[in-house]
């Protein structure tokens, strides 16, 4: 039995939803642990393609158990636009495969609306949130504030929570310039929510106990990626949870030592989406990805920044991760590239880096150093075993799995379930 921590090892959006589906099929319980509806996870099944926000990426499958976990922020009303979503779509949601910690926070409009303004308010140094109200829930939740999923199940002690919440972020919002919110209208929608959602929510612990005991496997969907950890991303332009390992456990009641493996999804390139420093961003290689189609955000839309593969950060990933085995995707993104570049280290100030510097100034300051690795300049999309790339795209994954420090064990060369070599 091996229980799998799966993160991403760069900026969010590695193609996490596309290896947790294709994990899935040897996993009995999907969790996800931290974030909230700032996620997009894109999975492509034949000619469909879903896009999940909250729930985990193995609903698709049948006969398999997700599980919303205490350290995930929820949207009430979108976790139930996106239940209905998947419904009208054909995938049974029920309280059989969907299991909602009643000790994860909530997400509230008044958080929504303190991130919009907040980032109004920072103009040039806006961090570039997903405007989700992410960073305001968690903080609630830290400053301890906050309503939980436990609360909303209480409709009168909800309603009387939210009415003294309500009054003092109103006062807030309306300090900042912000429109305020109606308490009225806000506590009918919620009320409506906790409705559909009250047979799902249960002590989640308990539940990944009971199935530790009898064996089942558990499979833990990271959501965003590495940098845009609170602690350990380029702060503070990053997500307000854990997005590494340790998030695993803390946001779902699991414990260290019941985790068996960690898998890192990296991209063969590098992408960011939102401000921050990015070392290797390239002009040339976002206009690239983008007349391709590529690189467009699930959650917003945005066009995200491309770069060349940055083994520094992959390097630095691996190891606050503990990061075990690789999966690369995107490897088809690079197909029509002449002369691939991989950042092999940093320069600061005269100085070598190995891994890079926590202050994001000085990594603002960071020059890329780059080898270069002959393209393999054909399609790999066809590929299904690792023999059937070119040399050169095998000799690629080879050289960034090797500066990264694990061991390749997933390639991805497209969105499509059968598209994923196990090496
Ligand atoms: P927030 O999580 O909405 O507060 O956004 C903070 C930063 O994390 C911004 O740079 C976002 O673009 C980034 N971010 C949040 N969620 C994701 C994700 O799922 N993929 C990629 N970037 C994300
Ligand atoms: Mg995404």
């Amino acid at each position: 039995m091996a229980n799998t921590i799966l993160v991403g090892a760069q900026w969010g959006d590695e193609g996490k939803g596309k290896i947790i589906d294709f994990l899935t099929e040897h996993a009995d319980i999907v969790v996800r642990s931290q974030g909230g509806n700032n996620a997009g996870h894109t999975v492509i099944h034949g000619s469909k393609k879903y896009v999940l926000h909250l729930i985990p990426s193995g609903i698709l499958r049948a006969k398999k158990t997700c599980v919303i976990g205490n350290g995930v922020v929820i949207d009430p009303v979108a976790l139930v636009g996106e239940i209905d979503g998947l419904r009208e779509r054909g995938v049974k949601v029920s309280a059989k495969n969907l299991v909602i910690s009643d000790c994860a926070h909530l997400v509230l409009p008044y958080h929504r609306a303190l991130d919009e303004q907040r980032e109004i308010t920072k103009g040039r140094n806006k961090i570039g949130t997903t405007k989700r109200g992410i960073g305001p829930a968690y903080g609630d939740k830290a400053a301890r504030t906050g309503l939980r999923m436990g609360d909303l199940m209480q409709p009168a002690l909800f309603s009387e929570k939210l009415k003294a919440k309500m009054q003092e972020n109103n006062a807030i919002l309306k300090a900042l310039g912000a429109k305020t919110i109606s308490y009225k209208s806000v506590n009918e929608e919620y009320l409506r929510a906790a409705e559909a959602l009250q047979p799902f929510v249960a002590n989640t612990v308990v539940f990944l106990h009971e199935a530790l005991k009898n064996g089942r496997e558990i499979l833990f969907e990271g959501a965003q990626g590495t940098f845009l950890d609170i602690d350990h991303g380029t702060y503070p332009y990053v997500t307000s949870s854990n997005t590494t390992a340790g998030g695993a456990c803390t946001g779902s009641g699991v414990p260290p030592h019941r985790m068996d493996r960690v898998l890192g999804v990296m991209k063969a390139y590098t992408t960011r989406v939102g401000e921050g420093p990015f070392p290797t961003e390239d002009a040339a290689v976002s206009d690239r990805l983008h007349a391709m189609g590529r690189e467009f955000g699930a959650t917003t839309g945005r066009a995200r920044r491309c770069g060349w593969f940055d083994a520094v950060a992959t390097r630095y990933a691996t190891m606050v991760n503990g990061i075990d085995e690789l999966a690369v995707t995107n490897l088809d993104g690079l197909d029509q590239v002449e002369t691939i570049r991989v950042c092999t280290h940093y320069k600061l100030g005269g100085k070598k880096l190995e891994v890079p510097p926590t202050d994001h100034l000085q990594l603002a300051e960071c020059e890329p150093v780059y080898i270069e690795m002959p393209g393999w300049m054909s399609s790999t999309e066809e590929a299904r075993e690792f023999g059937d790339l070119p040399a050169k795209a095998r000799a690629y994954l080879g050289k960034i799995a090797e500066l990264t420090g694990a061991a390749l064990r997933i390639a991805s060369v497209g969105p499509g379930r059968d598209q994923t070599i196990v090496v």
